[in-house]
């Protein structure tokens, strides 16, 4: 069947948020528009273009000629957004005890998805064609904080991870050490952007992150794509 569709675990009136699947000629009038497969998506009407597996863009007036499935999202009402804690986000301190006290990050309900076979080396974009497939669960949720937020630098996950920006403006940043003095990279994160992998795999369910962190430069929502081994 082609166009299955869905509202997301964190859809509410603020966020518009879509799980599409089987995506067949799929006319999308203004959202971020997410692959999260790992096949291309196609888009384009006359001209046709190529998202890559788990790569985005931002459709207004656009169309998915084909996808395997696809997240659209789009912050629909700005007003209030950062009310978030009020209707059902959570406090990441409230889940991480060593998390800063005084730091407002807050997460979505998580969503997920369903399975995903891949090679997780061709995740991460350190080889080019699958040699093994691995199922992985596929999870996603959205984070919101307000403008210079630090949210916190970690290398720690038990998952593959990346993200997309949803609303506003931020940075992926890369560290030496636990040190935000110690900043060897900044990815800028502009609405629609998908930043690479981080992660490179080190051995079955194994992987290392460098030392990252996301940061806020104005009030923003980005979208975390997980996938559990
Ligand atoms: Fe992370």
């Amino acid at each position: 069947m082609a166009n299955v569709t869905r509202n997301l675990a964190f859809a509410d009136e603020f966020i518009s948020a879509t799980l599409v699947e089987n995506v067949v000629d799929y006319d999308v009038g203004d959202a971020v528009v997410v692959n999260i497969s790992p096949s291309p998506m196609i888009t384009g009407h006359e001209h046709a273009a190529i998202v890559p597996a788990w790569k985005s863009t931002w459709l207004k007036g656009g169309r998915i000629r084909s996808a395997q499935r696809t997240a659209l999202i789009k912050v629909v009402q700005p007003t209030n957004l950062g009310g978030c804690m009020f209707r059902g986000w959570d406090w990441l301190g409230n889940r991480v005890k060593s998390f800063p006290r005084d730091t407002p990050l807050f997460i979505s309900p998580q969503d997920e998805i369903g399975t995903v076979s891949l090679d997780p080396e061709v995740f991460t974009n350190e080889r080019i064609r699958p040699e093994t497939s691995q199922s992985f669960i596929l999870k996603l949720n959205l984070w919101w904080a307000p403008g210079d937020t630090d949210c916190f630098i970690h290398n720690e996950h038990p998952f593959l991870e990346t993200h997309t920006q949803i609303h506003g403006a931020g940075r992926m940043q890369k560290f030496r050490q636990r040190n935000h003095k110690t900043l060897y990279e900044d990815v800028p994160m502009a609405i629609g952007y998908s930043h690479d992998p981080f992660c490179r795999v080190t051995g079955k369910n194994q992987w290392t992150y460098p030392w990252h962190r996301y940061y806020s430069d104005t009030d923003s929502v980005w979208l975390a794509i997980e996938l559990h081994p």
